[in-house]
């Protein structure tokens, strides 16, 4: 499989102040390490009584960095601010905030900060009283307006100790890692484009607790999604019942039936630069689902139940597509895939259509791998390895990205 450290160059600077979130931190700098990035950790003293130097360095593989001044030399501030391709603090409490708003440089991750021209993600955690504060307000709209920094979080949830659960909850070590991806990205073709993506499966009531659907997961769209907001474009994402987390940053449609999804689509479509249909649409629905449960008795001795075709969401809206705009779509096929997936292609004027073989275990629904074929109509058909569908979307996106800048 391709290359699961798709990191492996950069460098990033982890600040990590005193608040109780910092266990949280341990994890992002794990998972940083573990896509391959080289992970400076810089705490304050106060971060120290909530978690240890040691757990950082046992999992980045490299000293955590505490002291302003230190045999490291005291330029340190300075190679590290240069040195890093993105800086992130996390958690950043209310004393932390105060003090880069004003530009202080009175100890190892601020003066760090002074010292950098790399973009600045920060993740607030702090009480949610606290947080609401004018004067907290205040700094983080200076850090975010007048510093160009990006203030991811906090959420609402349950803080700490239980108390009032309003913003003030650190985002979790996943999204985190999505906010930096996003700041080392840059900027791209997609940066402010609108895309619209279609995922996961739809659902078709037979009676009011039953359904008939497929076994599709949404993980293709929605790593499409995440990969499409990382490269900066506003991502509407249409997306029918999945147990999947919502990517990070996207603008998430919740629908359950196929005409749902018709819908959604239908209206959003004419402001997308971008759609991917890659939901898979459950192509018939029962014709008369029952008001009622059914109940067993009714159904022991067996019945029918009779289907209507539901729409074609990508078919149909063909005419709705802003011109000029890019339209990708799927094809899961169980025999002659390329045969199949070039009809689908042109009859759905797709740009670009992503191939897949149903009969491939490692390929296809519910599993976190795929091997697809990319068709066009100006290109050969471009086969892929098997690779987790995360590296799968880099690849469509960096696609999309091409047709956007004129690049057939
Ligand atoms: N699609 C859609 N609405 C449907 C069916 C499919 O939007 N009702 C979209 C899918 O999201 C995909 C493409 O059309 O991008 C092809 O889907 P697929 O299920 O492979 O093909 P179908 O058109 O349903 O044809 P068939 O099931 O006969 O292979």
């Amino acid at each position: 499989m391709t290359s699961q450290r798709p990191w492996k160059d950069s460098r990033i600077v982890l600040g990590v102040t005193g608040s109780i979130a910092a266990y949280k931190s341990i994890q992002v700098a794990r998972d940083l390490t573990q896509l391959g990035a080289k992970v400076d950790v810089v705490l304050t003293k106060s971060a120290q009584y909530f978690a240890p130097p040691l757990s950082f360095e046992g999992v980045t593989g490299r000293p955590a960095l505490t002291d302003l001044f230190s045999a490291e030399g005291a330029a340190l501030h300075v190679r590290l601010g240069q040195d890093t391709d993105a800086l992130c603090v996390a958690p950043a409490t209310a004393d932390f905030l105060s003090r880069a708003a004003q530009g202080r440089a009175d100890d190892l991750i601020c003066t760090t900060l002074l010292a950098t021209q790399a973009p600045v993600v920060i993740c607030p955690a702090m009480n949610s009283q606290m947080f609401a504060h004018t004067q907290v307000q205040a700094n983080l709209d200076h850090l975010k307006s007048k510093l160009g920094y990006t203030i991811a979080g906090p959420t609402e949830g349950a803080l700490a100790a239980g108390e009032a659960d309003g913003p003030g909850r650190m985002i979790e070590p996943w999204q985190v890692v999505e906010h930096l991806g996003k700041a080392l990205a840059g900027t791209s073709p997609l940066s402010g484009k609108q895309i619209l993506v279609t995922a996961g499966p739809t659902r078709e009531p037979v009676d009011p607790v039953r359904y008939i659907g497929n076994r599709s997961s949404g993980r293709m769209g929605y790593a499409i999604a995440q990969a499409a907001w990382r490269r900066g474009a506003e991502v509407y994402l249409v997306s029918g019942p999945s147990w999947m987390e919502p990517p990070v940053g996207v603008h998430l449609i919740s629908v359950e039936t196929a005409l749902e999804m018709h819908d959604a689509v239908n209206h959003a479509l004419p402001e997308m630069d971008v759609s991917v249909f890659a939901a898979a649409v459950t192509d018939f629905r029962p014709d008369n689902p029952d008001d009622e449960k059914l109940k067993r008795e009714d159904t022991e001795g067996g019945f029918a139940v009779s289907f209507t075709g539901n729409p074609d969401v990508a078919g149909d809206t063909i005419s709705r597509r802003k011109p000029g705009s890019v339209a990708v779509g799927f094809a899961l096929e169980t025999s002659d895939l390329i045969k199949n997936a070039e009809q689908k292609l042109i009859a759905k004027s797709f740009d670009l259509l992503v191939a897949n073989d149903a009969t491939d275990e490692e390929s296809g629904f519910d599993v976190p791998t795929n091997r697809v074929t990319i068709l066009s109509p100006e290109r050969d058909p471009e086969e892929l390895p098997l690779m987790l569908k995360t590296s799968v979307a880099e690849v469509i996106i960096d696609r999309i990205c091409n047709r956007l800048a004129d690049d057939l």
